[in-house]
């Protein structure tokens, strides 16, 4: 075999978003040689797409606030799929979190008092959302890059990790090629913290970059870790959809949280007829299948969307409190918001479902290997509420670079790594370069996107799901064949034959739980089973594995909320009558 670059560390971190920066930074802290491993660039990371805000509950404009509604208001979203653990943890930690990133130099927008501000945003009882403008996930970034650096931990960009290597049970490091030389690296590590992300680019209209193409639920997948309710796929409800070209782009709920309105081709306000009360702040689930049965009902604007109009609100006021989405729609579609309403519809935008983890530890079932951020599961259950990913990427990324780090610096020997792994990687890695004439990555990928967005999307029935299960495995046979030219250096085609497979194994996993969810909840919506199976309390989450070549799926039940939890919600019934 060639030769690879070679690096030892206790924790490598992959992904380097918001979690994966929590992560390291924590790591780092407590003494552990750390590394963190991005895809791309340092603050390239699809966190910057939590643009309105960071959600906890500090009541600093609505002092009825606090950890206990924001509790109630993430289990309702979630319609109780959520592990109760993990919503504990994180109401009462998000605050804490938050502070923790003003002291470390992030500015948010403040109240005439000098707090931080809070705006409204879909499904939270309460102005709950710390922001900074509407760049908050940016700021999220720029503070913990900035603070991070300062830790003493390494940075390796434009790195792909393509395979997780272990020793026997416990994990030994990862392997994976740098873009820029095309060269292997192999990073042997005692801990791995998995902070990939997304999957956005598994399907055609998404917010998601070129880099969200699941790598962490694959990479943990093929590891043999539990993958869990992979059928919650958020379709945000206003993405861009006008030009072609900039179709899926965010627009940021804060338009609606700073008043903006949706109306259809008629100019009625259609929310009045899916949730009277909510209107445009229900949650995310509803609204983006209010727009899709709008529009499929004829009541749609040119290019297949719904208006969203703020046109009402003060000018100055919109270029202040929505500076990105005024640039934005004015550089990228000719429009001034202030003046004309803004062409939008649902856009694939974030993964509920991920890495079964402990509430805790965000430890897998496999020894040192810890996901947290998007990629990991349990915290949001069928619907994640605005603002809640960017708080659980600061809370959940903690405790992973943590857990992280005790359980590396608590390892005398560093695990074997296994040769035969790293060959067997690299051969697959470069079979595509031997194949003159084979199958063309890119017609996949292209196969792939409009088979989900087409069968696995916003509204589901069985048969074009078992259709979707048979053609993905289609498409697995033709990734045998992909053949690339060129070199190794920057080849976005031979990047994507690695991508490829990853991708078509989570596709799967997609497509076969939510065949299996006969019931709709949530995210997932079922045209022939359209009502919750259990109104109240959702009963079970879908645990999915790969077990010699074949996909196990089975149900779990839901973990028990304690009694003095679920009296929360009897107070909220009693509180609404
Ligand atoms: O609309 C938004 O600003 C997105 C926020 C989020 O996904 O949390």
């Amino acid at each position: 075999m060639e030769k690879y670059y070679s690096h030892e560390y206790d924790v490598i971190v992959i992904g380097a978003g918001g979690a994966g920066l929590r992560a390291a930074i924590e790591a780092s802290a407590m003494g552990a040689k750390t590394a963190l491993i991005c895809k791309s660039l340092l603050g390239k990371a699809h966190t910057v797409m939590a643009e309105g805000g960071v959600a906890a509950a500090f009541g600093n404009v609505d002092p009825q606030d606090n950890w206990k509604i924001h509790y109630v208001d993430t289990f309702k979203a979630g319609k109780f799929l959520n592990n109760w653990r993990m919503v504990e943890l994180y109401t009462k930690e998000a605050t804490e979190r938050v502070l923790e990133l003003e002291r470390w130099g992030a500015l948010f927008d403040r109240t005439p008092e000098g707090k931080i501000l809070q705006r409204p945003f879909g499904g939270h009882s309460y102005r709950r959302l710390c922001h900074v403008g509407d760049r908050t996930g940016l700021e999220l970034i720029r503070t913990l890059q900035e603070h991070g650096i300062h830790q003493g931990f390494d940075v390796f960009m434009e790195m792909t990790i393509t395979r997780l290597l272990k020793d026997g049970k416990r994990i030994s490091g990862a392997f994976g090629y740098a873009r820029e030389d095309g060269r292997f690296n192999l990073f042997r590590a005692k801990s791995v913290v998995l902070a990939t992300g997304g999957l956005g680019k598994l399907y055609k209209i998404t917010s998601n970059s070129w880099e969200c193409t699941g790598d962490g639920f694959a990479l943990a997948y093929e590891a043999g870790a539990e993958l869990q309710d992979m059928e919650f796929v958020q379709f945000h409800p206003t993405g861009m959809v006008w030009p072609p070209g900039v179709r899926g782009l965010l627009v940021t709920e804060a338009v609606r949280g700073e008043g903006g309105l949706l109306k259809n081709s008629l100019g009625e306000r259609f929310m009045k007829n899916y949730d009277p009360e909510k209107m445009e702040l229900a949650s995310r689930d509803i609204v983006s299948k209010a727009i899709y049965q709008e529009t499929q009902a004829g009541r749609g604007t040119p290019h297949g969307g719904v208006w969203l109009d703020i046109t009402h609100v003060d000018g100055a006021k919109i270029k202040k409190k929505l500076p990105s989405m005024w640039e934005q729609f004015h550089k990228l579609a000719d429009l001034d918001i202030t003046k004309e309403p803004m062409e939008i519809g649902p856009t694939t935008h974030y993964m509920m479902g991920g890495v079964r983890v402990d509430p805790e530890t965000q430890s897998t079932n496999i020894a040192g290997l810890y996901a947290a951020g998007e990629v990991g599961c349990g915290l949001h259950g069928a619907t994640r509420l605005g603002g809640n990913s960017l708080s659980d990427l600061l809370v959940f990324g903690k405790r992973a670079g943590e857990s992280a780090g005790k359980f590396a610096l608590s390892q005398k020997a560093a695990p074997r790594v296994n040769e035969k792994e790293i060959e067997d990687e690299a051969k697959m890695m470069l079979a595509p370069f031997e194949r003159e004439g084979g199958e063309n990555p890119f017609v996949i990928q292209s196969a792939l996107q409009e088979l989900m967005q087409s069968k696995v999307g916003i509204w589901r029935s069985a048969a074009p799901m078992k259709e979707a299960i048979d053609e993905l495995s289609k498409l697995k046979e033709k990734t045998a064949k992909m053949g690339v030219s060129g070199t190794r250096l920057y080849n976005p085609g031979w990047h994507l034959t690695r991508d490829l497979p990853h991708m078509l194994d989570i596709a799967e996993t997609i497509a076969r739980s939510a065949y299996e969810r006969q019931e709709s909840r949530g995210a997932h919506t079922r045209d022939d089973f359209a009502k919750p199976i259990d109104e109240t309390w959702g009963k079970v989450n879908q645990v999915i594995r790969q077990e010699n070549g074949k996909v196990v799926l089975r149900k779990e039940p839901v973990p028990e909320m304690p009694a003095e939890l679920k009296a929360l919600f009897q107070k909220e019934v009693k509180k609404n009558g």
